[in-house]
């Protein structure tokens, strides 16, 4: 089972920005727990970060005959990037929105989303195990 990955703005900065929300551990280390999990056997995997709107589209349509579904925290873009939204519904992949902060109890302007309704679920406020989650639901469909 071929699964991308896609982190968005501001990710890349992990383990320096807003520990205290995010955690301590860098994107690469939550990507690499990710992969080694038990959960990962047999699973190919593709990582992409980005902090463009634009490049974060061409991924999705880039990798749609690679990859089986997708894994998506769109960073800000959840809360207003219609763009990735259309992509994600022209490839047609199963798709979960993950994000690590529990984003209904943080500024209101997180409370919307715009590309959750067109995954299979979103994932807050579990930190890295909502990847973890994300992965596990997608090899039970
Ligand atoms: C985030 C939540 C978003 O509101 C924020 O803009 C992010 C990270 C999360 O993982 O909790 O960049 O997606």
């Amino acid at each position: 089972m071929n699964i991308l990955v896609i982190n968005g703005p501001n990710l890349n900065l992990l383990g320096e920005r807003e520990p205290d929300i995010y955690g301590s551990d860098t994107l690469e280390e939550l990507m690499a727990w990710l992969e080694t999990s038990s959960e990962s056997i047999g699973i190919n995997f593709k990582f992409y970060q980005s902090n463009h709107e634009g490049d974060i589209i061409d991924s999705i349509q880039d990798e749609r005959e690679w990859c089986k579904a997708i894994i998506i925290n769109p960073g800000a873009f959840s809360h207003y990037s219609y763009a990735i939204r259309d992509a994600i519904v022209a490839v047609n992949k199963p798709t979960i929105e993950v994000h690590l902060s529990d984003i209904n109890n943080r500024e209101s302007f997180r409370k919307k989303l715009v590309i959750s309704d067109v995954c299979l679920r979103t994932i807050s406020g579990k930190g890295k195990d909502g990847y973890l989650e994300a992965l596990k639901y997608l090899k039970s469909i």
